[in-house]
């Protein structure tokens, strides 16, 4: 049975905002978009799906999915949507790319600080009624080579802000127009110079099939001993089993991490070492980053419901 209000299928929270930008004329229903039992039935009758970074709209979810008109991934990554999949059905993908940048670069400069620093060892450490402070010793940035691994806007907002602590600035993106790096002080280089000149390193690729464990075991045995490795970006990137093996070596000094192979996750070996600061997938999880995100692809849905033309959000 089909509704006479077009269905928009609310499958992970979202802000607020995106119910007064859909406003009336289409019934809201949500759903727990992880939970697969309940999202197949529930797409049934959707013409919209709005969802995050924890729903898969894999082509089972499409097929289920008759009425979809548009799929809106409130924030950047699509590698949960199976984008040529929903092309071939006709099924239009909208993301909000632009919406959480801020969000994210700030999260990855926080998670680098934070590792820098022992912070969150040191303040569990404190909290349970130990003084300690040489245990805690950290290192400075300032001085330091920072290697950017993906330097689109993320990547960029990183290193403009790691600028101010005057580091040297060096990256790898065989797809960056060299004048943009120039610009921004950045010099680029091949991965190999990067992981071996890195004092820390930050991750800002897609999760692509050629980004998927680009940095592994022998990777990381090429860099600096003690480097700092930070990955706000996407689970699998680094492998995690590997940066565990070189945490608990020394290889690696310590590191940030917010995304993991398979999300939710609740058991990786970085859990249990105190020189891995860990995040649950946080990068876009501010106020301002959810409302812009929330509201771009909102007004995507409306204008795809409406069968108006959608312009980038
Ligand atoms: P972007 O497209 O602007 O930048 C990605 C950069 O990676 C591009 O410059 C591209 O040339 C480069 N790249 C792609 N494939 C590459 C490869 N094989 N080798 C080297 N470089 C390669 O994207 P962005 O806005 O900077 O976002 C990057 C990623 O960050 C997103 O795809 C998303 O997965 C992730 N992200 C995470 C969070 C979070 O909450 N943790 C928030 C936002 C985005
Ligand atoms: C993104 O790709 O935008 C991020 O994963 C943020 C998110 O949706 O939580």
């Amino acid at each position: 049975m089909t509704t006479s209000a077009p269905v928009v299928l609310i499958a992970e929270e979202l802000a607020p905002s995106v119910l007064g930008v859909l406003g009336t004329g289409v019934e809201i229903r949500h759903v727990d978009g992880a939970d697969r039992s309940a999202l197949l039935p529930a797409l049934a009758e959707a013409a919209a799906v709005m969802i995050r970074s924890a729903t898969q709209i894999d082509a089972e979810a499409l097929a289920a999915a008759p009425n979809l008109k548009v799929v809106a991934r409130a924030g950047i990554g699509l590698d949960n949507v199976d984008v040529a999949a929903a092309t071939e059905r006709g099924v239009m993908v909208v993301n909000a790319p632009t919406s959480n940048i801020v969000s994210a670069a700030e999260h990855a400069v926080a998670l680098l600080l934070a590792a820098a620093r022992h912070i969150p060892a040191a303040d569990a450490s404190l909290r349970e009624g130990q003084w300690k402070r040489s245990a805690f010793t950290g290192v400075e940035v300032t001085e330091k080579t920072v290697g950017v691994v993906g330097l689109g806007r993320i990547g960029q907002l990183v290193a403009q802000r790691l600028a101010a602590f005057d580091v040297e600035l060096i990256a790898y993106d065989p797809y960056i127009q060299p004048g943009r790096a120039a610009q921004l002080g950045v010099r680029m280089v091949s991965l190999e110079e990067l992981l071996r000149e890195s004092d820390f390193l930050t991750i800002h690729l897609p999760r692509t099939p050629e980004t998927v464990g680009l940095i592994g075991a022998a990777e990381l045995a090429t860099t600096k001993r003690g480097v700092i490795v930070v990955n706000a970006a996407r689970g699998g990137l680094v492998d995690e089993a590997a940066l565990a093996d070189a945490l608990r070596s020394g290889q690696v000094g310590a590191a940030g991490i917010d995304v993991y192979a398979t999300e939710p996750c609740t058991d990786s070996p970085l859990f249990a070492l105190p020189n891995a600061v860990v995040t649950p997938h946080l990068g876009a999880s501010t106020t301002e980053a959810q409302d812009k995100a929330g509201a771009a692809v909102a007004r995507s849905v409306r204008l795809a419901l409406l069968g108006e033309f959608v312009p980038d959000a």
